[in-house]
């Protein structure tokens, strides 16, 4: 989630907005809209991700997103020299926190390459 302020009034799916309110936006709902991403609970690596909103996008979109890019495509590589398999072992613990999804533990088991 985050917050947006409406510098005008705007009317947003039909709902009237005024000008300087605040408007909390669940990014995370929608890389799951099923009229734009169909099956959002498969691990699909052949889905086209363009228009995913993971970064954000228009004018805030993240800056930081080229180096977060690179360390997740270091460590998977990585991962994926290291390991032949990397299975889930036992049950994740999830991190309660209204902005971000995430583990405080996510269990795995790896078999070396
Ligand atoms: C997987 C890692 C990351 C994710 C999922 C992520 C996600 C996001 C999202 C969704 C936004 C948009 C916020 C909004 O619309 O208000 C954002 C903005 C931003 N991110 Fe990231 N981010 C990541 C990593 C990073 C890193 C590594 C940096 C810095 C080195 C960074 C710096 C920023 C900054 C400065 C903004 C604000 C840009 C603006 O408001 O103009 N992020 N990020």
């Amino acid at each position: 989630t985050f917050f947006r302020t409406t510098t005008r009034d705007v009317e947003l799916g039909g709902t009237p907005i005024p000008e300087g309110a605040k408007v909390l936006m669940l990014l995370g709902a929608a890389n799951r809209d099923p009229r734009k991403w169909p099956h959002a609970d498969r691990y699909d690596i052949d889905r086209s991700t363009a228009g995913h909103v993971g970064f954000g996008g228009g004018v805030h979109m993240c800056v930081g997103q080229l180096l977060a890019r690179l360390e997740g495509e270091a460590l998977l590589s990585a991962f994926a020299r290291a390991f032949s398999t990397i299975e889930p072992d036992g049950e994740p613990d999830p991190l309660f926190n209204n902005t971000l999804r995430g583990w405080v533990r996510l269990p795995v088991r790896v078999r070396a390459a």
